[in-house]
């Protein structure tokens, strides 16, 4: 194959880490090995209340964190959900892909491969994630000890439909040799019920790759990107010859039809084979300032820094 111009594409909150995934590719690292790293980044910053340390914390107080990865060369895949207590959900999923004879694991398991691995362990839930948690239990008249004593958490956990408390972090990544690969991240919905997984663990939900056409990763409401198996179909489309644009929108006109408590957002990163990349939300932000919140970011080998770029909206 001739060597290939690098590009990373990712949600915004990836955009910091998108320097680091680069310098990786310049040097002739892995698709692979880039979007792992960004990961990394991401999953270790405690300012990102969407991803591993300072992720949002389930409805009892603890932070809970999926991840995916995918080898877009081979169409091997690992992935962990509902993993406690280790700062790396990404390097877990990765080693599940190359040093077990399976996909995903989860929860006790998924915690027992990590420590087998010598995973870092980290405390995830920070005094400000503590801080918001706490807040919102005393909007629904909980506190700590008696949402814990609960005997049903399903009418706490309804409660938290309409909060904006979701997000993640996309990375799709083509290195000089044209491999691809995508990695996704999160803590998933903020104050969920205690092992709720949503698209980000789930292949082909919140994350698929296939480096004959392309890859597609989600972020948002989960549950939507399930229902649809948005990110397989997102390259299914790309394998049909639809453009990148065009499958973006069509992903999200896709999730937009399906029944769902508003605001249900989700959004979508597409990068094709050729380079070509195109993002797509339902959400409208009106402020400027929330606005921000709707793009995503790019960077090529050519680029000092990232290119932030607003996602096409889809009504
Ligand atoms: N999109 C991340 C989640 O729903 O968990």
């Amino acid at each position: 194959m001739a060597p290939r111009r690098p590009i990373v594409v990712a949600s915004k909150n990836g955009a910091t880490a998108l320097p680091a995934a680069m310098e990786i590719l310049r040097r002739g690292g892995t698709a692979l090995d880039a979007v792992e790293a960004a990961a990394r980044i991401v999953e270790a910053d405690p300012a990102d209340t969407s991803v591993g340390r300072g992720g949002w914390p389930n409805i009892l107080g603890t932070v809970e964190v999926d991840a995916s990865i995918m080898d877009g060369a081979t169409r091997r895949a690992g992935s962990v959900g509902a993993v406690r207590g280790y700062l790396h959900p990404i390097s877990i999923a990765r080693a599940v892909m190359e040093r077990l004879p399976h996909v995903m694991l989860v929860g006790d398991g998924a915690m027992r491969f990590a420590r087998e691995i010598g995973a870092e362990r980290s405390r995830l839930l920070t005094p400000r994630t503590r801080g918001l948690w706490l807040d919102f239990l005393r909007q629904v008249r909980e506190t700590p000890r008696s949402v814990l004593r609960r005997r049903e958490l399903a009418p706490v956990v309804m409660r938290t439909v309409r909060l904006e408390r979701k997000g993640t972090v996309n990375f799709i990544a083509i290195d000089r040799s044209g491999h691809m690969a995508s990695a996704v991240s999160t803590s998933g919905w903020g104050y969920k019920y205690p092992g709720r997984l949503g698209d980000s663990p789930v292949i082909g939900a919140g994350n698929y790759c296939d480096e004959r056409y392309g890859g597609a990763c989600c972020t948002g409401f989960g549950e939507l990107a399930l229902r649809g198996l948005t990110a397989k179909t997102a390259v299914d489309r790309l394998a049909a010859g639809m453009p990148p644009e065009e499958v973006a929108r069509a992903a999200i006109r896709d999730v937009n039809e399906l029944d769902a408590p508003r605001p249900a957002a989700m959004n979508i990163v597409v990068l094709a084979r050729d380079g070509g990349y195109a993002s797509a939300t339902n959400r409208r932000y009106t402020t400027l300032e929330k606005r921000e919140r709707r793009r995503f970011s790019v960077m090529t080998s050519d680029m000092s820094e990232p290119l932030l770029l607003d996602r096409t909206l889809v009504r």
